[in-house]
C-alpha cells in the first residue's frame, strides 16, 4: 500500500523522461510550415499517458493502491459531505464568554468541594484525552488509510482535535486551575490512568513506524484499533465527562464551559460517526476479517470500556453532585455501549437498556438549541445538519 511518505510509483507503465519529440519539417520559407505562425504544428505533442487516472471503483480504504494524491473521483462521498460538515461548525474557544465561570469558581460559595472535584478531574481526563486522539489519526490512522477522501476527514478531524486541548487549557487557564496537577492527572489519578492505559496499546499499533496493513492479522489489528478509537475512546469514553459538564451548564453554573464542551460534544458525535462509517466500510470491503473470535474479543473489549468508564464515573461523583450519581451512568453507559455495539453490526451488550439522560441527545444538535447557554454570539453554522446518529 501507498503510505503519506511512500513516492507515488505509477500503476503501469513508468514514465519515459525523455520521450521523443515531434519532429518539425525545416521550413524553408514556407509560412505553412512555420511554427510560430501556424499553430496547428505546436498541438502535435506526444500522445497524453492516462493511465494512471484514477478510477473510483478501485478506492479501497485499506490497501488501496489508486494514488493517494488525487481526491476525485470520489467513491466515499459520506467522507467528503462529513469534511464539509465539520468546516461548517468551525468555532474557536476563545469566542466563548468564560466570565462568569471564572467569577463563580473564585467565589468561595460559588460551588460545593464536590461540584469543584467534578470539575477538575472531568478536565483531568480531557486535557490529555484530546492529544491522544490528535496523535493517533496523525501518526498512525492516517499513513493506514488509503481513500483520499477519509484523508481529508481526518485532516479536519485532527485540527478539531487541536481546538478541543486549545479548548480544555483555555478553561484551565481562565480558572487558574494548577496546570502541573490537571495536565498529570492522567499519571496520577488512578480512574484517568486506567481508562489511557486502555487505550494506550491500540493507539501504539497504528502508530509503531514498523507496523504495515495488509495481512489477516494486521489488518484485524487496525480494525480494532478503529474500533477502539471511534467507538470506545470518542463514544464512550467522553460521555460521563460530557453529561457532567453539560448538567452543570442546566443548572446555571459553569455555562461557558459547559458551552465550549457543547461545541466538544458536537464535533465528537461527527469524529464517531465518521469512524463507524469508516469500521462498516472496512468491514464491507474485507468480510473475512469480521469472523466469530473477532467479533467475541470487541465484545469483551465494550465490557471492559465500560467497566473502567463507570469506575471514572465514581470516582469523579463520589457522593452524587448535580442530581446525578454514579449509578444513573451505569445505565447511560449500558445503553450507549448497546448503541456502538449495533452500529457497526454486533448485538446489543446488556439487557434493554434506557437513555437517562434523554437531553443530551438535544445538545448535539446546536441549531435548534442555538440560544440554550445565550453566551455565544458568532454564528459559524452555515450547514452540516446533524444528529444523534
Ligand atoms: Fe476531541
Ligand atoms: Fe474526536
Amino acid at each position: 500500500m501507498l503510505s503519506w511518505d511512500d513516492e507515488a510509483k505509477p500503476a503501469q507503465q513508468p514514465r519515459t523522461p525523455h520521450m521523443p519529440q515531434p519532429q518539425l519539417q525545416p521550413a524553408f520559407g514556407n509560412p505553412l510550415n512555420d511554427a510560430a505562425l501556424n499553430p496547428a504544428l505546436v498541438s502535435r505533442d506526444a500522445p497524453v499517458d492516462t493511465t494512471r487516472r484514477v478510477n473510483a471503483a478501485d478506492k479501497r480504504i485499506i490497501n488501496g493502491h489508486t494514488d493517494v494524491n488525487q481526491l476525485v473521483p470520489f467513491k466515499y462521498k459520506w467522507a467528503w459531505d462529513k469534511y464539509l460538515a465539520g468546516c461548517a461548525n468551525h468555532w474557536m474557544p476563545q469566542e466563548i464568554n468564560m466570565q462568569r465561570d471564572i467569577e463563580l469558581w473564585k467565589n468561595p460559595n460559588g460551588l460545593t468541594d464536590d461540584e469543584r472535584r467534578l470539575v477538575k478531574r472531568n478536565l483531568g481526563f480531557f486535557v490529555t484525552a484530546d492529544s491522544l486522539a490528535a496523535n493517533n489519526i496523525v501518526l498512525g490512522t492516517y499513513r493506514h488509510i488509503t481513500a483520499p477522501e477519509c484523508r481529508q476527514y481526518l485532516l479536519r478531524q485532527a485540527f478539531e482535535e487541536a481546538i478541543h486541548t486549545h479548548a480544555y487549557q483555555y478553561i484551565v487557564e481562565s480558572l487558574g486551575l494548577d496546570e502541573a496537577e490537571i495536565f498529570n492527572a492522567y499519571h496520577e489519578v488512578e480512574s484517568i490512568r486506567d481508562k489511557d492505559e486502555f487505550l494506550i496499546p491500540f493507539i501504539d499499533t497504528l502508530t509503531n513506524p514498523e507496523f504495515k496493513t495488509g495481512t489477516v492479522e494486521t489488518d484485524q489489528a487496525l480494525l480494532k484499533s478503529l474500533i477502539v478509537f471511534a467507538c470506545i475512546m470518542e463514544g464512550l469514553f467522553f460521555y460521563v465527562g460530557f453529561t457532567q459538564i453539560l448538567a452543570l451548564g442546566r443548572q446555571n453554573k459553569m455555562m461557558g464551559a459547559a458551552e465550549q464542551y457543547q461545541y466538544i460534544l458536537r464535533d465528537e458525535s461527527m469524529h464517531c460517526n465518521f469512524g463507524i462509517d469508516l469500521i462498516n466500510t472496512v468491514k464491507m470491503e474485507n468480510p473475512h476479517l469480521w469472523t466469530p473470535e473477532f467479533r467475541e474479543e470487541i465484545k469483551s473489549l465494550f465490557l471492559r470500556a465500560v467497566e473502567l468508564e463507570y469506575r471514572y464515573a465514581e470516582d469523579t461523583m463520589p457522593r452524587g453532585v448535580l442530581g446525578l450519581n454514579a449509578t444513573m451512568f451505569k445505565g447511560y453507559l449500558r445503553f450507549i455501549a448497546n448503541r456502538r455495539a449495533q452500529q457497526i453490526g454486533l448485538d446489543p451488550l446488556f439487557a434493554q437498556e434506557e437513555n437517562p439522560f434523554p437531553w443530551m441527545s438535544e445538545m448535539i444538535d446546536l441549531k435548534k438549541e442555538r440560544n440554550f447557554f445565550e453566551t455565544r454570539v458568532i454564528e459559524y453554522q452555515t450547514g452540516g445538519a446533524l444528529s444523534w446518529e
